[in-house]
């Protein structure tokens, strides 16, 4: 038997269906913003993501040649595709510019629950606009997106200037590997290249700046910074709505192109693989051939959403099966129609069973059979049988399509 990739998931339509539900929640909390969908191609030119995502998605990306022997490569990631989409067709569009999108990913890492090889990340991306206000109203949407899943975490917020103050003077490489080290949370590695590079010294500011609990102490630990009243601004204003986060100046994000404000989101469910929000400040546009503009942004994984809420109780939806006798098909068809037309699932048999099989199988599944046969095609009529009670009575079609929607769907 033929199975799926490594580190892919078929979703069955229990499945699909809560995924959709969850979708659509964050999809409302979206569009409520004012943030549009927009869509990205599945596979970009490699160089998208070399130029800036970081050493750590570049090992991760499925990268293959075309038939003309360019180098592409599956999205590892929405944001670089959407501002490469802002280069080549939004620089027109009046800025502020607020888009998201729902779209999956690929990334070739070790699979585990929570870590797949394609995945889907709820984004949001706003360009153009280089304000505290900017960075709080993107961390007020994924505050409030997340909430509308249900979903129980922590938001942690920070900004990267005080730690590269501390790395200032070293070259971008070291710095980038420290980073790195400090977004795995990997100590062990830290002290090594730390000790490799004489740079032991800094272990301790950089322990100091993780364990800040609030902005005042971030800099009595760095001095003071330009971006200083900037951080104080955007933490002020998450202060006055009232929205609940940590300072966390420790976070470093795995990918490069951020250079201000930094946040994640952790379920508090979760294991290892529990960070289920990741964005920031960054600047992208100038790299792709536009001028350079501020941008901010998040992607939700909402796999791991889906599995931190585990099973999703969706609203009840009634189920009719329609039963009949070989002469009374064309009616059936015509009453299936007319339950379809008042928004209620109807299913029909195909397979030329006898009424009592057709009941019997529309019952694995529905709450109720119209049933359809010589006498009700006469009368103009049809019965209706509730499987539940077992209560059968012979009506006009309307009634029983009210009946049935009495009974709640959705
Ligand atoms: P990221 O932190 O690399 O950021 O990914 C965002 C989220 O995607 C993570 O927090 C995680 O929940 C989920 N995720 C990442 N890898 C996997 C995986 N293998 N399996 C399941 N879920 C995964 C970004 O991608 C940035 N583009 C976010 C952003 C948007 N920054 C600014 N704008």
């Amino acid at each position: 038997m033929l199975q799926k990739p490594r580190g892919t998931r078929d979703f069955l339509p229990e499945e699909m269906e809560q995924r959709r539900s969850i979708e659509q929640r964050m999809r409302e909390v979206a569009r409520r913003w004012g943030y549009r969908e927009v869509c990205t191609p599945d596979f970009e030119h490699l160089e998208l993501f070399t130029m800036k995502s970081g050493e750590g998605i570049i090992q991760e990306m499925y990268v293959f040649e075309d038939k003309s022997g360019r180098k592409m490569t599956l999205r590892p990631e929405v944001t670089a595709a959407v501002l490469r989409m802002y280069v080549n067709e939004g620089r027109v569009i009046p800025k502020p510019i607020r888009w998201c999108y729902f779209a999956d990913c690929f990334r070739y890492e070790r699979p585990q629950k929570g870590r797949y090889r394609q995945f889907w990340q709820f984004g949001v991306e706003l360009i153009g606009a280089d304000t505290a206000l900017a960075d709080a109203e993107v961390i007020m949407l994924a505050d409030d997106m997340l909430r509308s899943t249900g979903v129980t975490f922590d938001l942690h917020v920070g900004h990267l200037a005080p730690m590269k103050h501390i790395l200032s003077g070293l070259d971008p490489g070291d710095q980038g590997l420290i980073m790195a080290c400090l977004d795995k949370h990997d100590l062990e590695g830290l002290e090594a290249v730390l000790a490799a590079r004489g740079l032991s010294h800094l272990a301790e500011p950089l322990a100091a700046l993780s364990g800040c609990r609030s902005v005042d102490e971030v800099f009595e630990v760095t001095g003071d910074v330009p971006e200083r009243t900037r951080i104080e601004e955007t933490f002020g204003i998450l202060d006055s709505q009232g929205v609940s986060y940590r300072p966390d100046f420790g976070i470093a994000r795995g990918l490069d192109y951020y250079t201000g404000t930094v946040f994640e989101g952790f379920a508090r469910n979760l294991g290892a693989e529990n960070q289920i929000l990741g964005g920031g400040a960054y600047r992208l546009a100038h790299l792709f051939g536009g001028e350079d503009v501020a941008s901010c942004g998040f992607a939700i994984g909402f796999d791991r959403v889906m599995v931190s809420l585990g099973e999703v109780e969706l609203p009840h939806e009634s189920v009719v099966g329609v039963v009949c006798t070989p002469e009374a098909r064309t009616r059936a068809l015509q009453v299936a129609r007319a339950f379809r037309e008042a928004g209620i699932r109807a299913e029909v048999d195909l397979m030329q069973r006898g009424l009592s099989a057709q009941v019997a199988h529309a019952a694995k599944t529905a709450e109720f059979v119209v049933i359809v046969g010589k006498r009700e095609v006469e009368a103009g009529t049809v019965t209706l049988k509730n499987l539940s009670t077992g209560e059968q009575k012979e009506m006009g079609l309307e009634d029983a399509i009210a009946g049935v929607a009495g009974h709640g769907h959705r």
